[in-house]
């Protein structure tokens, strides 16, 4: 396999699903923090609290790294651990792990990337504002953003704004199964709008006011399967298509063309925001790389008839966007239940190339679960070596091609807090019987307050 020179390798992890200390040195809750208390919500009752225990463990961690090689790393700061109620007050502890972090990586030739938001809200800012529904706390992420590039954007020279807005909008505000746990089909749309706005202004103030001077760049990280059509049907081929627009188009067409895909356009209607002239203009162009985060692939066909019950027919999702999504029998399965799909990976690539006009596409996240067994202290991963080699080749073969491929970061550097999946090994979370569980809509407001009185 062929890869550039300048070619970044890495491998990535978030805030929540590695470092524990929730409470420590002055840490203020998190959305998250919050969520895995809810009764049903994260398997088994898991929680952040622990986790991997990086807050303790950081220079040990990076000696693993060095170890394995990585050349870049790409993690997430946890907002509330530098403004413990989303703004006002500042953390200077925390702020001095983040530090420190990155002045051991830089020690170890490791190069950071550091995405801003990896789904921790801070609670203060849930419970004050109403998160992401808000449109004023697009001000409060570029206060929390500006604070990142004082103090650490001397030595970090990748930013990544938002982790997957699709999962915080679907998921978070859609279906309710992660944090904050809202169950909408309009809110999905109003928090990914926000999403976009509250990105393309942290972006502005960068390049005003930063950039020049720390010569870094900026862009965001979207998430998406492949969508390959169920049979060579017209209908089945527009139905992957408008599968794809609804899962990536939606967050990256705004930035490209500054306007939302035509065809949630004509769907959504009234439920899909619209932007003003001067946010249309802040968003075209406003990253440097396309972030893509890319695990699996499913057939999609037309929708005759939306599958009830399971959890794509659910939150607005499915019906929204009309389209069947299944999987082929034949495909390998991951722990996660996500079928082990290389070619998948190249048409995305291709897909993406050809929409946006040959980006900088840096893959931010890309690997599989598997039920590692210990032997003598060590794992035989012969199937997680199968899936890196899959993927690459696919990787290689598309740069081959003209895909301007520039990373690839591997999910993820350590096991950790799979959301709601929890520590399980067993248990994908679009597996997850979500009927099961407590569905009340307006009941996680109350519940976060009643958790910050405790
Ligand atoms: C992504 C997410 C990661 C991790 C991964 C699967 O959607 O960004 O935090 O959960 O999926 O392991």
């Amino acid at each position: 396999m062929k890869f550039p020179k300048d070619f970044v390798w890495g491998s990535a992890t978030s805030s929540y699903q590695i470092e524990g200390a929730w409470n420590t040195d002055g840490r203020g809750p998190s959305i998250w923090d919050a969520f895995c208390q809810i009764p049903g919500k994260v398997f088994e009752g898991d929680t952040g609290d622990v986790a991997c225990d990086h807050y303790h463990k950081m220079k040990e961690d990076v000696a693993l790294m060095k170890q394995m090689g990585l050349t870049a790393y790409r993690f997430s700061i946890s907002w509330s651990r530098i403004f413990p109620q989303g703004q006002g007050e500042i953390n200077e502890k925390g702020i001095q792990f983040y530090s420190e972090l990155i002045d051991e990586l830089l020690a170890n030739d490791i190069e950071p990337w550091v995405t801003l938001y990896h789904w921790d809200l801070p609670l203060a800012l849930q419970l004050e504002m109403d998160g992401w529904l808000n449109k004023e706390i697009t001000d409060v992420f570029v206060d929390y953003a500006q604070l990142c590039f004082e103090r650490f954007g001397d030595r970090v020279k990748h930013w990544i704004t938002f982790n997957e807005a699709w999962v915080v909008a679907i998921l978070g505000y859609g279906q309710g199964v992660f944090a904050p746990g809202r169950i909408s089909n309009t809110e999905p749309y109003l928090a990914g709008h926000h999403i976009l706005i509250a990105h393309a202004k942290a972006v502005q103030l960068y390049r005003t006011k930063f950039q020049k001077e720390q010569e870094g760049k900026i862009g965001i990280t979207n998430n998406c399967d492949w969508r390959e059509p169920l049979t060579d049907a017209v209908e089945d081929q527009k139905a992957a298509q408008r599968a794809l627009e609804f899962f990536l188009a939606w967050f990256a067409d705004p930035i490209y063309f500054g306007k939302y895909p035509k065809c949630m356009e004509d769907r959504l209607g009234d439920r899909l925001p619209k932007f003003t002239e001067e946010e249309r203009q802040m968003l075209l162009g406003s990253t440097d790389f396309f972030g893509l985060n890319h695990y699996t692939t499913m057939l999609a066909s037309e929708a005759k008839q939306i599958n009830a019950g399971s959890v794509y027919g659910n939150g607005g999702l499915s019906e929204d966007q009309d389209v069947n999504l299944a999987l082929d029998p034949n495909w390998e399965l991951t722990e996660m239940q996500w079928a082990v799909v290389p070619w998948g990976c190249r048409k995305l690539l291709h897909w993406i190339s050809d929409r946006y006009d040959h980006p900088n596409i840096v893959i931010t996240e890309n690997g599989c679960a598997y039920d590692d067994q210990l032997e003598n202290g060590e794992v035989n991963d012969a199937k997680r070596v199968e899936f890196f080699k899959g993927y690459l080749e696919e990787c290689a073969k598309a740069i081959e091609e003209g895909v301007n491929l520039t990373g690839y970061f591997a999910w993820s550097f350590m096991d950790n807090f799979e959301w709601a999946s929890g520590y399980s090994k067993r248990f994908g979370m679009h597996y997850v019987d979500f009927d099961t569980l407590e569905r009340t809509p307006k009941a996680s407001a109350k519940w976060f307050a009643d958790f910050l009185k405790q």
